[in-house]
């Protein structure tokens, strides 16, 4: 796949400014666990193609995370999800343009953020795309898993219990299955295998937030 991305220079700090000035508090879990899986995805790509085989490698770790913290900076911004149609035709709109443009955002990469909305119509024609894509459904998922532990945490979580979920089609119905196994026929990882990476990254961010 070609790999003409712009590695992203803004560095974490002023992303994470931009996540405060639009996302509330409790908005901002669902970026910060996107941002450890994306990172983590690209760490993932990067090891395989080290080990051998076609070059594989080459992703930028912090290009791909600060994609996956800022993917939904506007959905606060937006009309609320109480009604559905109309949040998912402005979610990732011209608003979400605006606000990565304040700080620079590369065009490339705002096109990225913007194609893991099906609704844009935006071809996911990038590794990135693909994985912020697969992976946007499960860190929801995998949340919703932790919450009916005693403890409720995700370090808690077993990859097991993800899996077993999935064939549940009542539980966190909202969350499609489909985009997640895009993991599979899109990013070439084996869901079982997609799973145990973004599980891991999120029981890490976890215990960044809680201490
Ligand atoms: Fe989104
Ligand atoms: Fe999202």
């Amino acid at each position: 796949m070609e790999n003409n991305l712009s590695k992203l220079q803004i560095p974490r700090e002023k992303c994470w400014q931009l996540v405060e000035k639009y996302v509330s508090p409790e908005g901002r879990l669902h970026l910060l666990n996107t941002e450890a899986a994306m990172g983590a995805l690209a760490r993932y790509f990067n090891g395989r193609s080290a080990r051998g085989g076609p070059a594989q490698g080459g992703e930028d770790e912090h290009t791909w995370a600060m994609c996956g913290l800022l993917h939904d900076i506007d959905y606060e911004q937006i009309t609320g999800k109480e009604n559905m149609e109309a949040h998912m035709q402005e979610h990732c709109g011209p608003l979400t343009e605006k606000f990565l443009k304040e700080i620079d955002f590369p065009d490339d990469l705002i096109r990225v953020i913007q194609s893991h909305n099906e609704v844009q119509n935006i071809p996911r024609d990038s590794r990135l795309a693909k994985a912020l894509f697969a992976v946007d459904g499960l860190t929801g998922f995998i949340v919703a898993v932790s919450k009916i532990l005693p403890d409720k945490l995700v370090s808690s979580v077993k990859l097991e219990s993800v899996l077993k979920r999935f064939k549940e089609a009542r539980f966190a119905a909202a969350v499609s299955r489909e985009n997640i196994y895009t993991c599979e026929s899109e990013l070439g990882i084996p869901k079982e295998k997609f799973v145990a990476i973004v599980l891991a990254a999120m029981a890490e961010a976890e215990e960044h937030v809680n201490n």
